[in-house]
């Protein structure tokens, strides 16, 4: 079977990523800069840091595909850009034929320095010859739950930005995409996937509260900010390519509820 090492196969994504290679009885690889990382039993750990440009020639050494799901956006310039040219670099030639990258939608159509990061990884993929697939998505629902967290003061009132709108993709689904990805021939840049359903913050709010049992008062402000701006844009959502089953509210159903 094949080899696919899975950078990032510690984090949210990649321990998905990761589940789902060893279902389908792949040899998984995990590169984990962490000395006491634990992974699944029968998945290869191989200590190393792109940053650093530690153990990546052991890592890569056997990858006959490789999943690229580190980044530490607090460090994007040692990890993002300079751990990928590491990684580029230390690849086995001979043996990885298909290197899989995960970016988010119209991270081209931004200044905000984390997609141009993004932009940044994706062109030295492309320019290194090596056969490649690079998917963007929308945000993941863990992610706007982390932004409706913030305002959420647990004082009985919660005060949201208008205008925002998600089409939140569950981390599960978008692992799927990448496995998916691993099992066939590459296919370049994949410009857009959004989640299932396009929701208004507010909406999302609602069920918040509602899943959690919660009479808050919900107060909608106009709050300026870039960030905010970006989700009333409509360059975080995809309308016209949309995937997975798990709605919004399933996911705060799976992971308040059950
Ligand atoms: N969040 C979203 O809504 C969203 C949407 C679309 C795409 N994405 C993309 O999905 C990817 C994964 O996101 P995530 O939320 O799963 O991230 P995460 O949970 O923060 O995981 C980051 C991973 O990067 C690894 N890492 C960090 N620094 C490293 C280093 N120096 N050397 C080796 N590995 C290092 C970490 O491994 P160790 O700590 O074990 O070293 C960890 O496994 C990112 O590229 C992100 O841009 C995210």
């Amino acid at each position: 079977m094949k080899n696919v090492l899975v950078t990032g196969g510690t984090g949210l994504l990649g321990r998905e990523v990761v589940d789902q290679l060893i279902a389908l009885n792949y040899e998984v690889t995990v590169l984990s800069s962490k000395k006491n990382s634990s992974v699944p039993d029968g998945v290869q750990l191989i200590k190393g840091d792109l940053a650093s440009n530690s153990g990546l020639i052991e890592a890569t050494e056997n990858a006959d595909i490789i999943i690229h799901c580190a980044s530490n956006p607090k460090d994007t310039r040692s990890v993002d850009i300079k751990g990928t040219q590491n990684l580029l670099g230390a690849i086995n030639r001979n043996k990885t034929l298909h290197f899989i990258y995960i970016s988010i939608i119209n991270v081209d159509k931004s200044n905000y320095e984390y997609y141009q990061t993004k932009i940044k990884v994706e062109q030295m993929i492309a320019a290194s010859g090596i056969p490649f697939s690079v998917l963007r998505t929308t945000q993941f629902h863990n992610y706007v739950l982390t932004i409706l967290k913030t305002f959420d003061k647990k004082d009985g009132v919660i005060a949201i930005p208008d205008g925002m709108h998600f089409q939140s993709i569950e981390v599960k689904e978008a692992a799927t995409l990448l496995v998916d990805m691993a099992q066939r021939e590459p296919v370049g840049l994949v410009r857009g996937i959004g989640g299932p359903e396009l929701l208004r913050f507010e909406e999302m709010a609602k069920t918040y509260l509602n899943v959690l049992n919660r009479n808050d008062e919900l107060k909608i402000k106009p709050i300026r900010n870039e960030e905010y701006d970006r989700y009333r844009s409509e360059n975080n959502i995809w309308p016209t390519n949309s995937y997975g089953n798990i709605t919004w509210e399933a996911f705060l159903r799976h992971n308040f509820v059950s």
